[in-house]
């Protein structure tokens, strides 16, 4: 075989998601086993996705990868686990058009080429790593034709970054934290798929950070190591919260689920800020945002805007409807305007077709009435921009090879 020239190449396309329901706290660090379930929305890839194309061929002498064209390293434990588990699933391979064969066994000895790409900023702190490994298991299992379902394979994905089990499906997703050793109930399950709450619109602030942020995995060692609010939210509220969660989406009651949500963000912050020595992943256009949604909703009465931060500044806030959205979207662009030389179509990203909606597309005054919901201020320059998006579907293989990363003759980057 080692004489042979070809290339066999798989591309698929992985969303990103956003919990609401927070993992924070690892019972085992080397398997990536959390302390606690939690339930994420997939966001539709169209706007925030990981595009990985995996090639196998003789003629390659070791592992290589690409992230967003630069080669990275695949030294590291998590990439090392994560392709020794999903290579010992690797079944025989037969593609009669191309005379290419490969058996069960020849996956250990042959290499992989890996190249990924974010269509959005890796740098913005918008879960990459998620949408990342599952892309990389996602993709590595159809090339080398692994029999396991979606939940199976999110076992393995968790072992490259726990947050990625749940991008392996599309919706809204739990994380069974399981209990046995080996991790092996530790997996990812669909609780709805993107159809069954499609109202919903997500707006993301991508919020300027200046300082250098702790990652999740230090930060939730220091938690895990040091916080005794984040034992008691484990043991005592995430249970319950779980139950709740999923009786708010089974029912798409939007009240319960933003209070919920909301509350589960902040719990989460105020673990950190427990944490010996505190983390602040938030800042103050952070907190800005929160009092925004708090006083929209207030001023309503009922909830139409949720809020959940991760481990950074970006605010993600999940409206209840289009027209909340629309009108979400007049109130962050009133208070947040783009800085002068900022045309719109740089500062709105993703679903635009809510910015023409909003009549903002060469900026414009926000209505009294929106003013009115949020109180009036102006922080310019604070937000880097937005992502307007939605709940999502699952990973998928593009049949289009133009879209492959990789040169389909020499396995290498285009
Ligand atoms: C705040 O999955 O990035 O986003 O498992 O160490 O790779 P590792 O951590 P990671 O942590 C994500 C934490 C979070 C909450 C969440 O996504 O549930």
């Amino acid at each position: 075989m080692a004489e042979e020239k070809w290339v066999l190449m798989v591309t698929a396309q992985t969303p990103t998601n956003i919990a609401v329901i927070k993992y924070w706290g690892k019972r085992d660090e080397v398997r990536i086993l959390p302390i606690n379930d939690s339930i994420s929305v997939t966001l539709d890839p169209d706007h925030l996705c990981t595009l990985t194309t995996v090639a196998v061929s003789p003629a390659f002498d070791r592992d290589r990868m690409w992230l967003n064209g630069k080669e990275i390293s695949l030294s590291g434990s998590r990439y090392q686990n994560s392709l020794r588990e999903i290579r010992s699933r690797g079944d025989d391979v037969e593609d009669e058009a191309k005379g290419i064969k490969i058996a069960k066994k020849d996956w250990e000895k042959l290499h992989l080429h890996i190249a990924s790409y974010n269509n959005f900023p890796t740098a913005a702190g918008l879960a990459s790593s998620a949408a990342g490994f599952a892309c990389l298991v996602f993709a590595l299992a159809k090339l080398m034709n692994v029999h396991e379902d979606p939940s199976q394979l999110s076992a393995i994905a968790r072992q490259g970054s726990g947050s990625a089990c749940r991008s392996l499906f599309g919706g809204f997703v739990k994380w069974n934290m399981g209990n046995k050793e080996d991790g092996s109930d530790s997996v990812a399950v669909q609780l709805a798929d993107e159809k069954h709450w499609d109202d919903l619109v997500i707006i993301i602030a991508v919020v300027s950070s200046r300082e250098k942020e702790t990652s999740s995995t230090s930060g939730m060692r220091e938690s895990v190591e040091t916080s005794l609010l984040l034992q008691h939210r484990a043991k005592e509220v995430v249970p319950v919260r779980m139950l709740q969660m999923e009786e708010a989406i089974k029912n798409r009651d939007f009240t319960s689920f933003t209070k919920l949500t909301c509350s589960d963000s902040n719990q989460f912050h105020a673990v950190c800020m427990d944490t010996s020595p505190p983390i602040f992943y938030m800042n103050d256009t952070s907190h800005r945002i929160i009092s925004l949604v708090e006083k929209w909703n207030r001023t309503v009465g009922t909830p139409e805007i949720a809020y959940t931060f991760d481990a950074g500044p970006n605010a993600v806030l999940i409206a209840r409807s289009r027209k909340v959205a629309v009108e979400l979207l007049q109130g962050l662009l009133y208070c947040f305007p783009p800085k002068p030389d900022t045309d719109m179509k740089s500062y709105v990203l993703g679903d635009t077709s809510i910015v023409k909606e909003a009549g903002l597309e060469r900026g414009g005054e926000a209505p009294q009435e929106i003013k009115d919901k949020i109180g009036s201020q102006d922080q310019k320059g604070e937000v880097s921009y937005f992502i307007c998006s939605r709940p999502g579907k699952g990973p998928v293989v593009l049949q289009d090879q133009t879209q492959a990363l990789l040169h389909p003759e020499t396995g290498l980057p285009k």
